[in-house]
């Protein structure tokens, strides 16, 4: 039986799995442990089941000298170290595939928002201010024909394609185009990349230039994809015409956020794979990957 420390309490049963086969602790904090407390508990442990919010660095990895596994509950894996984890041969897991439907629909959920103005005319409405049907009020983007680009063309992109051709859009993506071209001819862009030093800033000040002024971005990828100073300036200049994101740079925003306080910037809170069937099965697949590399098994889902 090993140590394990699991950093929330997750959706789903297979927890009771994890409990059965080793010892776990599971903080039952709302927030992520603070990092010299995480430290502190990773003393003795030798599996830890992580969130995107728990930073894996060197301090860390110092501080766990028995950590032979690391599933972390998300897709993405910028939150840990690989190269570390690499180095200090511990294998890491992520949870693919089990939330690439659920992400997928709340980029178009987002898109859909944004092109038809949906949080702002809902207040509109709650607020009194719906006088009577009126012919050039609340105004939007067609989205039936448009062009949408896709930045990433891995699992969530594709699926997000999939989704644009009931809406008879025509789609170009990465795979296919260059970005600056894909940014120039498009009235949608959705972005699905994974955070890396290559994709830091992808969409920067001379990107959003790039994109027509009629042009809605959709992130639902990783906040630092975007220069979020220069998507704020854009907004507010007009260069582009909405955004709407799932994710900013640092999460959360701090209290008072000028994102807060553009009207064409929808933003929601990191509810990508939110919903009940996906967080249980990411809840499963940690938990296989834990497992399998506590056994010394290769992890069915490693990261990288
Ligand atoms: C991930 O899995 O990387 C998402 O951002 C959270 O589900």
């Amino acid at each position: 039986m090993a140590r394990v420390f699991v950093t929330r309490a997750l959706p789903g049963e297979a927890l009771e799995r994890l409990r059965r086969a080793h010892q776990v602790t599971v903080w039952d904090g709302v927030l992520p442990p603070e990092p010299a407390v995480l430290r502190a508990a990773l003393a003795d442990v030798e599996g830890l089941l992580c969130l995107l919010t728990d930073r894996v660095d060197a301090a860390l990895l110092d501080s766990a000298p028995r950590l032979r596994a690391i599933a972390n509950y998300a897709v993405g894996s910028d939150n840990i170290d690989l190269q570390l984890t690499h180095a200090r041969a511990i294998p890491v897991g992520v949870t693919p595939d089990v939330l690439t439907e659920a992400t997928a629909d709340l980029a178009f959920a987002l898109l859909l928002a944004a092109a038809r103005r949906l949080p702002q005319a809902a207040a509109a409405a709650r607020d009194g201010a719906w006088r009577t049907w009126e012919p050039a009020q609340w105004l939007g983007a067609e989205v039936d024909g448009a062009t949408l680009g896709i930045v990433g063309f891995g699992r969530i992109g594709r699926a997000v394609a999939r989704r644009a051709e009931g809406f008879r859009m025509s789609v170009r993506s990465t795979a296919d185009s260059e970005l600056d071209e894909l940014l120039a001819h498009s009235d949608f862009v959705s972005l699905h990349v994974p955070l890396t030093p290559q994709t830091r800033h992808l969409i920067d000040a001379a990107a959003l230039r790039r994109m027509r002024p009629s042009a809605i971005l959709i992130n639902t990828a990783r906040g630092a994809v975007v220069d979020q100073r220069a998507l704020i300036e854009a907004l507010a200049r007009g260069e582009i015409a909405a955004a709407a994101i799932d994710v900013t740079d640092p999460e959360p925003p701090p209290p008072g956020d000028p994102i807060f306080a553009l009207p064409n910037l929808l933003v929601v809170p990191h509810i990508g794979s939110a919903t009940h069937a996906a967080r249980a099965r990411m809840t499963e697949l940690a938990v296989e990957n834990l497992l399998a590399g506590l056994d010394g098994r290769p992890m069915p889902h490693p990261a990288g």
